[in-house]
């Protein structure tokens, strides 16, 4: 996939771990072939990167980063401040307030970009900070106003958690490309449509404040019982262009109704017809990169985290590659 995405212009990339990339020689032979940039599915987050306070465990990133470099794969970094991912230390932390919580990001900062500086050149420095509006599967608690998400970090920094962090990894590494990532901005619902308006607003606000950032990453987790429509992601797309920074579409896959058995070519060409409208309003929007979150259903984490007692059968078909290793529809 990485060469014909080439041939066209386009990026193809996929998450991957460590661990997956050591024990699978499967899963470790399809990353070689098909994809053309990485994302470390766990290893940059920051309970991974600094589980305890001072104590920076890079290995399984360092593993992860060799071997990529072994096959020539850049690597995008995931992710910087996240509300999710964030050891206990940090969250006892963060509580104690402003200034213990800018030591905090200062030291996971300074460590972290040095120590990836040679290797990776595109960061989520800010993952999800977008609150989900009343109607989303999961909405903020009530009593949270704003377009923010009620995170550690921001009772610790305030609203402005979003423009420090982007500063200082500019102010780390100025030719770093910054990307805010977030997800459920993608289908025809009012909740999505009201989270696009929270994000371009949020957009909006840091290029008014020439806030240094350059693209936006879109999660694209699609789920085929909500409705699609293409013209409006699209323009949405465009409107994210439109402020002069880039658009990636960063850990897509899709959640099927309830997966049943049987039947996978009716359920695969559903799920590739989704695909194909996502991603093609996502390039005429403006979109160059797409990165899929795994590459095949047997290592996805719907099936880690919600489908684990299930049937093979039972998986989520939401990736290019089936449990058996076979290309879908998805793939072509
Ligand atoms: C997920 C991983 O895939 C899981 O293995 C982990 O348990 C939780 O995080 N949005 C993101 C990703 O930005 O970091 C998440 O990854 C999926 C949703």
């Amino acid at each position: 996939m990485a060469e014909i995405a080439a041939g066209r212009g386009l990026t193809y990339g996929c998450a991957v771990t460590a661990k997956l990339l050591e024990e699978e020689p499967q899963f470790a032979a399809l990353v070689a072939q098909e994809a053309g940039l990485l994302v470390p599915e766990y290893e940059a987050k920051f309970a991974a990167l600094q589980p305890e306070e001072g104590r920076f465990d890079t290995a399984p990133l360092d593993a992860l980063l060799r071997w990529a470099e072994h096959f020539r794969k850049p690597v995008r970094g995931h992710a910087l401040v996240w509300h999710d991912a964030l050891p206990g230390w940090t969250r006892a932390a963060l509580a104690e307030g402003r200034t213990r919580a800018m030591g905090v990001l200062e030291r996971h900062f300074d460590h972290v970009l040095a120590h990836t500086r040679l290797r990776i050149r595109d960061w989520d420095v800010v993952n999800e900070p977008v609150a989900n509006p009343p109607g989303s599967d999961v909405p903020e608690p009530a009593g949270n106003s704003g377009d923010l998400r009620d995170t550690p970090w921001l009772r610790a920094l305030g609203p402005d958690y979003v423009a420090i962090a982007l500063r200082a990894a500019r102010q780390r590494d100025p030719t770093l490309r910054l990307t805010l990532n977030d997800y459920g901005v993608e289908a025809d619902t009012p909740p999505a449509e009201e989270k696009r308006q929270r994000l371009l607003r949020l957009l909006r606000g840091l290029r008014a404040r020439n806030v240094p950032l350059d693209a936006v990453g879109i999660q694209g987790h699609l789920q085929m019982r909500e409705p699609f429509r293409a013209e409006v992601f699209r323009d949405f797309v465009r409107q994210i262009r439109a402020l002069d920074l880039q658009v990636l579409i960063t850990e897509l896959d899709v959640r099927e109704v309830r997966p049943p058995s049987g039947d996978f070519p009716a359920r695969d060409s559903q799920v590739a017809l989704r695909v194909h409208a996502f991603a093609s309003a996502a390039f005429e929007g403006g979109a160059r990169t797409l990165l899929t979150w795994g590459i095949s259903d047997r290592w996805s984490w719907l099936y880690r985290e919600q489908a684990v007692a299930l049937d093979p059968g039972d998986v989520h078909r939401g990736l290019p590659y089936d449990w058996e290793l076979n290309r879908k529809q998805m793939w072509r």
